[in-house]
């Protein structure tokens, strides 16, 4: 069992160390930084589609419902297209307003999770096109699309899901980088310098698994009794403030929320005493004296703040209790980075407590009954 999870303790730990290569294969022949191209058949193949679409309409869940709400973000930003993301299984019963007008973008690791498949052949039904973000080729959902494209993440077994995650974000600003570029809603500069910053990804999280990985048990060893947890984040690190919530929930058994952090003072501020750690998601960003303020305002009620900042950032890592490290990228971008800090600090939790982190209580990889 020690082979196949190739020296590491647990699948969750083996497939978080693979992201430097599920990222790269997951764009590997897909884009060419130097040509200022990127390569996607199946947005070609509904190219008329997507560039007339009324609105794109992202459907998925878990953590595939995360990646999703990143793009919605870079989708509307970069192609200026009406993005709505929903949860499959409130998509598939509410009756939703779905013309032919309409591009479904699916995003589903094992492609087939019950709820989003018969949302997509609700949807299709209505005249929609359906476009599939896949890991497992030949699966439900990839065969009930018009066009997609596949992440190259490999089998993943750990039953939460990490590098599943990154390889959906990785494909999805390629996604979002090609339909900008065909629409003519972005400036070269700018599409370079993400094109830029993508191909660095793989090399970045390398730097972090290496970097960090010890100082991120450590502080998992400071937090591993902790009965809740508060995740926060803004504009494009709010999805990961999301996933980082989700991902310790699921492997620690511990309660956490993740909210957008200017959200906080209408509600979960109330939670916060000297018990109750705050993990920010603080990367050097437009929002990022907004989420300073929002840091102060946790120290100020004696909270414990754990924060991802970006190298270089002594304002926010001085703030803050306990600081993980990331390479400082274009806002779009740093998401993809930022998770990873916050896999290794619930993976550690999860391990510290002495549970089957691979494989949590009542949970399943792939969910194929509604
Ligand atoms: C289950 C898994 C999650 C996953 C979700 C969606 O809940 O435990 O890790 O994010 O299903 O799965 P999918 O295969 O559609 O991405």
């Amino acid at each position: 069992a020690s082979i196949e999870k190739g020296g590491f303790d647990h699948f969750m730990l083996k497939e978080i160390f693979e992201q430097p290569q599920t990222i790269f294969d997951s764009l590997r022949g897909r884009m060419d930084a130097e040509q200022q191209s990127i390569t996607l058949s199946g947005v070609d193949k509904i190219a008329d589609k997507l560039l007339k679409a009324n609105r794109v309409i992202i459907v998925a869940c878990g953590t595939s419902w995360h990646a999703g709400l990143l793009a919605e973000y870079v989708i509307e930003e970069l192609c200026r297209i009406n993005v709505e993301v929903e949860y499959a299984s409130e998509f598939r019963y509410r009756n939703p307003i779905i013309t032919d007008q309409d591009v479904i973008i699916a995003i589903s690791q094992s492609g087939e999770t019950a709820d989003t498949l018969v949302a997509l052949e609700n949807a299709k039904k209505q005249g929609a096109t359906i476009f599939g973000l896949v890991n497992v080729v030949g699966s439900s959902i990839a065969r009930i699309a018009d066009a997609g494209a596949y992440t190259h993440a490999g089998p993943e077994i750990g039953v939460a899901s990490t590098k599943a995650f990154t390889a959906q974000l990785a494909v999805l600003y390629l996604i979002a980088l090609k339909v900008a570029q065909l629409k003519g809603t972005i400036e070269a500069t700018l599409f370079n310098k993400l094109l830029a910053d993508l191909a660095k990804v793989p090399e970045h999280v390398k730097e972090i698994l290496e970097d960090q990985d010890a100082i991120i048990q450590e502080i998992a060893r400071k937090y591993s009794d902790a009965r809740d947890f508060l995740y926060l984040g803004r504009g494009y690190n709010f999805p990961i403030a999301l996933e980082g919530a989700l991902k310790l929930k699921e492997v620690s058994y511990i309660h956490a929320e993740g909210y957008p952090a200017a959200e906080m003072k209408h509600g979960p501020i109330a939670l916060v005493d000297d018990q109750l750690p705050v993990v920010f998601v603080a990367t050097k960003d437009s929002y990022h004296e907004k989420i300073i303020s929002n840091i102060q305002e946790i120290k100020a009620r004696k909270g414990k703040v754990i924060a991802v900042v970006s190298h270089g950032d002594e304002v926010a890592a001085d703030l803050a209790d306990d600081v993980m490290f990331v390479p400082q990228v274009h806002e779009i971008i740093a998401p993809i980075l930022s998770v990873i800090p916050l896999q290794l600090l619930s993976y550690h939790i999860g391990v510290n407590r002495g549970l089957d982190v691979d494989k949590p209580r009542n949970l399943a990889k792939s969910v194929t009954v509604e």
